[in-house]
């Protein structure tokens, strides 16, 4: 028996020292130690010998049975340490190579013109409010004085998804909205989207952009508007750019009025880009027409406001004087990185 214990001894000892993995290592503590395993085989069999040798061959076999423990412990760390040591060489950076730049994107020129818009109005006490783009045909056009016989809805043809409904050809419907969830004092402006039936060209597109403009409060003028839009417009192309209104018609403002700007480019004397006229028709207004503040259950006697609509299109292509339209939508990084 005590030869067999040697044995035992030997082996282990060899196999343990050659085990090449975690999982070896385990294998031999179950073939060894375990319930079934070679070394508690032995003890079962301690019965059989007599009672000088069994305390002898007992000592034996729990001297065996520490020396394994230990070594497979031993085992088990090395093993370890060594999977550490590869994964430390194999896993080292070289903080010196050259790092891979991360792709950084820039925000579209409409959003950079529409960045400064805002800033402007909010700086001015306006807020910015949103809207629906499928819109009813009641807020599109009947509360802003345009009936269904109206001819002023001939320019404006759009897509329609019902009788009463339709894709929104203007933010003005946005006006309806404010006036009737809200009581003056209103200021606010709302940018968005906007479609008709119009085909793409160099200055058209079914979808494009506008931002509504809205003031309503006691004793509003035509002052406060011509003020408000000149200031708008100086920030937004430099102090020098002059501003003029020509007298105009919008059934939902009376009076009306479009606005021009001296052209940014020639500053005024004529060139291609305001086709010879010194000027650039950038955006219409006028004051509230007592009927739309009446459907809104404003009291015109109390109440007055002016109203403005500027496309976002036109005034990007001039910060930037982009000649095509098509330019903005069609994601031609090579175009627009050119904004960066
Ligand atoms: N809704 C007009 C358009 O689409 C623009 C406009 C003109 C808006 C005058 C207004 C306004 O609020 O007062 O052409």
């Amino acid at each position: 028996m005590k030869q067999a214990l040697e044995t035992i001894r030997r082996t282990a000892d060899e196999l343990i020292a050659a085990a090449a993995d975690e999982r070896a290592v385990e294998d031999l503590r179950v073939r060894f130690l375990g319930k079934k395993g070679e070394l508690t085989a032995i003890l079962k069999q301690m019965g059989k010998l007599s009672a000088e040798e069994r305390p002898v061959v007992g000592a034996l076999a729990n001297e065996i049975r520490e020396e394994i423990t230990e070594q497979i412990a031993l085992r088990t760390k090395a093993l370890a340490d060594a999977a550490l040591t590869a994964r430390l060489a194999s896993e080292t950076i070289d903080v010196t190579l050259p790092g891979n730049r991360p792709a950084q994107g820039m925000r579209h020129p409409f959003e950079q013109v529409l960045g400064e818009l805002k800033q402007i109005f909010l700086g001015m006490g306006f807020d910015v409010v949103a809207g629906p783009e499928i819109e009813y045909d009641h807020y599109n056009f009947e509360m802003l004085n345009m009936p269904k016989s109206h001819p002023a809805r001939d320019t404006q043809d759009t897509f329609y998804i019902t009788e009463n409904m339709l894709l929104r050809t203007q933010t003005s419907p946005m006006q309806i909205r404010t006036m009737e969830a809200q009581k003056p004092p209103i200021r606010i402006i709302c940018p968005g989207r906007v479609y008709r039936s119009d085909a793409v060209d160099a200055t058209h597109s079914p979808i494009f952009h506008q931002i509504e403009g809205l003031v309503v409060d006691k004793d509003i003028t035509f002052s406060d508007l011509k003020g408000t839009l000149e200031v708008f417009i100086k920030k937004l192309y430099g102090e020098d750019t002059k501003v003029r209104f020509r007298p105009h018609h919008f059934p939902y403002t009376e009076p009306s009025a479009e606005m021009d700007m001296s052209c940014f480019k020639c500053g005024g004397k004529g060139c291609s880009m305001c086709k010879g006229e010194g000027w650039i028709e950038i955006l219409g207004c006028g004051m509230v027409h007592p009927k739309v503040l009446e459907n809104c259950g404003i009291d015109p006697e109390v109440y007055s406001g002016y109203a403005f609509g500027i496309g976002l299109e036109r005034i990007t292509m001039m910060r930037y004087g982009i000649d095509d339209m098509r330019l903005l939508y069609e994601n031609d990084l090579r175009f627009l990185r050119q904004f960066k």
